[in-house]
């Protein structure tokens, strides 16, 4: 079908098909599902009819391939117009094959895998009859009481951004064409990650200047990939709820950002403008989505009650209705769904390609580069000739997929005792749980101490459980629970080499883990292929080289806490600076436990002299930065060397670091690679208080190193 037909199309459509198409309901509200249980009850309080029900336009988290099947078959028998259904469904970071979470991805600063990745993602959920996913989520954030920031990819705009591309390339690649690919939905639109205190679902209040400089990059570079769809944030921006919103949505997306995609509401978000307190009732709230330009409803049913009344009272324009209709046709155009409802499904694919043995590879591939060493006193890699006690509750636990990872099945999961069997013997390997996540018995933690009383090293499996984070996952105390960290300390006394590796989807207070092992890993959530990965990491199959995408807090007392931070006007550490009256804290220091883009590797990498092409750049010119990195260690390896910039006088205020390009490189040991960048003036535009975004002739200092922290710099000037 054309264009012109999708408008011929529109013109036969009753207001009931129209609204129909705006609505979005979950599986079990279509007849063809597998088990529709009691869905009278929920139809009763939504008040919707089987009717209805006929004219909706998309399934919420359908999945298999036989069932999905079954449900566009019957929807088409029973349309009158035979409009296929849109299947769309919560495809995070993998489909059955889980990836690591997002937030342990962007530590491998790994775009290609990252890319390669949601492609997986995209075939294997496309086979099983998903044509949407709710995914890339890049809400930037500093905030790591916030549950979901393991759902996205950390605390800087560059970076976000930079995965954000990756992640859409990834899962829609040539979509049009090729079935084994979904559309992508960017989320959550605008600023969901930056919660008041950290609590999910809190207010939002920022500067434009904040939202445009830092919060608002990536959805855009999302949308400049060809992201095909938008979803609304929960959370109010600036006093208005983002579902609401129609400064943001038609103001910011669609009318400067020219976004002509389906923009869909987050789950239930609609209907949730009234306990916001911007709409008194349903039908209000329907009005103010419709106007803000949201063009689905997930899950509640203010469009479907009340839009044919908001019209006929005149209220609202019936044309803004067709244009949100016919933005949801054109999608189920260019996926294909009118030459074929069933697109890329199938059960052969889904038997072929689910879980096979090249995705696994990739998964424990991306795992493994997603693994950050935070301590290494000389522990690790560990042989695997000594005796090894594995204990605490992530020794044997499946639980290591991470939240969004419906698809995955704990049967599927390679725990940490199973990857470890795969480097030691049997007889080698002393295993005790010790306690559980948040509780323990004195029996579990005595069956501990006797298993590691037989080894030479004690491996110690710590963190959260997986409802700890993801969504409404907010917690105030960002440490591992307190009877965890009691294990620890009992391992610790029994004087042998400890190892700490930690399973969690956020920043954590690590101050005791650290004082209390001589080697520290951050594991995240690795998924599917998460004990073979750590395990390659423990026993020196592979090198490390994660590097942290978030600062790791001294204390929860600091966040929200970032490396892009600006000065003030009595900074600490100046060197003219007061005792008392700078800018501190009087019991804990400034400065992150580990900083943005910290992470060990076993091999040593050195940073020769920064040099730059001139000190002087125009306008039209580049400026070449280049240091020499040698592996001075005996062990080949992956460097992450990053480069930031200080704006050093600006209209406004400018960060004391801005991440601007990074290059990961592999080296032999004794191995040195000249590592060449480019910086242009585009590179140096900032959001003025005027908010044009332009760069400023002057002084700029540019900085390469291993971390945020640890760097070399040199000064230029931009000259006109
Ligand atoms: C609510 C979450 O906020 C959103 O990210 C997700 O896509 C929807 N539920 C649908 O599951």
């Amino acid at each position: 079908m054309t264009d012109v037909n999708l408008n011929h199309l529109l013109e036969k459509m009753t207001i009931e098909e129209k609204v129909g198409q705006l609505v979005q309901l979950a599986t079990p509200f279509f007849k063809g599902a597998t088990d529709r249980g009691e869905i009278t009850g929920p139809m009763v309080q939504m008040n919707i009819s089987e009717e209805d029900i006929k004219h909706t336009g998309s399934v919420l988290g359908a999945s298999g391939a036989k069932e999905t099947t079954n449900i566009q078959r019957v929807h088409m028998e029973e349309n009158r117009l035979g409009i296929p259904l849109l299947f769309m469904s919560d495809i995070v970071h993998g489909f059955k094959t889980i990836f690591p979470v997002p937030l342990a991805i962007s530590s491998s600063w790994d775009l290609d895998l990252a890319e390669k990745s949601a492609a997986i993602a995209a075939e294997e959920a496309a086979a099983s009859g998903v044509h949407v996913t709710f995914a890339p989520m890049v809400d930037l954030s500093r905030e790591p009481r916030w549950g979901r920031v393991m759902e996205g990819t950390g605390e800087d705009p560059h970076l976000n951004s930079e995965f954000a591309r990756s992640f859409v390339r990834g899962f829609q690649g040539d979509f049009e064409n090729d079935h084994s690919k979904v559309a992508a939905c960017v989320k959550h639109f605008a600023a969901y990650g930056a919660p008041e205190a950290g609590r999910d679902y809190n207010t939002v209040d920022m500067s434009v200047w904040q939202l445009r400089e830092n919060y608002l990059p990536a959805y855009k570079a999302a949308l400049d990939e060809g992201c095909e769809m938008v979803m609304t944030a929960f959370n109010i921006l600036n006093g208005v709820p983002s579902t609401g919103n129609e400064e943001l949505m038609r103001g910011i997306l669609r009318g400067e950002w020219g976004f002509e995609g389906p923009l869909i509401s987050d789950w239930g978000a609609v209907k949730e403008l009234i306990p916001h307190g911007v709409a008194e009732d349903a039908k209000q709230a329907a009005e103010k989505a419709m106007k803000a330009s949201v063009d689905i409803e997930m899950m509640t049913s203010c469009y479907t009650n009340h839009v044919r009344e908001l019209i006929e009272e005149g209220t609202l324009e019936e044309a803004i209705v067709d244009e949100a209709v016919l933005r949801i046709l054109r999608l189920k155009k260019k996926l294909g769904l009118f030459e074929n409802p069933y697109r890329g499904t199938s059960e052969e694919k889904e038997a072929a390609v689910i879980l096979s043995e090249e995705n696994r590879k990739t998964a424990r591939e991306l795992a493994s580069k997603s693994i950050v060493l935070l301590k290494n006193d000389e522990v690790l890699p560990l042989d695997s000739g000594q005796k090894t006690a594995l204990v605490g509750p992530f020794s044997t636990s499946t639980d290591i997929l991470g939240p969004w990872s419906w698809g995955g099945s704990s049967e599927d999961t390679i725990t940490v005792n199973t990857g470890f069997l795969n480097h030691i013997k049997k007889e080698k390997l002393f295993i005790s749980e010790g306690c559980g996540i948040e509780e323990g018995t004195e029996g579990q933690l005595q069956s501990a101490l006797e298993q590691a009383e037989k080894a030479e090293v004690i491996v110690v499996a710590l963190g959260e459980h997986s409802d700890m984070s993801g969504e409404a996952g907010s917690r105030a105390d960002i440490r591992i629970p307190e009877v965890q960290l009691d294990l620890l300390r009992k391992m610790k006394e029994l004087g042998k080499p400890v190892v700490a590796v930690l399973f969690n989807g956020r920043p954590l207070d690590l101050r005791e883990v650290i004082e209390n092992a001589d080697a520290v890993i951050e594991a995240w959530y690795p998924g599917t292929e998460g004990g073979n990965a750590l395990a390659d990491i423990i026993f020196g199959k592979v090198n490390p080289s994660g590097k942290l995408t978030m600062s790791m807090p001294y204390s929860v007392g600091q966040v929200p806490i970032y490396y892009n931070r600006y000065s003030t006007g009595r900074p600490k550490n100046a060197p003219d600076a007061q005792v008392r009256y700078v800018s501190q804290y009087l019991d804990i220091p400034n400065e992150p436990l580990y900083p943005f883009g910290y992470g060990l590797s076993y091999s040593q990498f050195e940073y020769g002299e920064l040099t730059l092409s001139s000190n002087e750049m125009k306008y039209d010119e580049q400026l070449t930065v280049t240091t020499t990195v040698s592996n001075t260690g005996d062990k080949a390896g992956d460097e992450v060397v990053q480069l930031y910039i200080r704006d050093l006088v600006g209209d406004v205020v400018r960060p004391l670091r801005e991440l601007k390009d990074f290059k990961k490189i592999s080296l032999e040991p004794g191995e040195s690679e000249e590592v060449i960048f480019q910086l242009n003036e585009s590179q140096l535009r900032y959001y003025h208080a005027n908010m044009e975004h332009k760069s400023d002739a002057g002084e700029f200092e540019v900085f390469v190193g291993t971390n945020s922290r640890d760097v070399r710099s040199q000064t230029f000037r931009l000259v006109k």
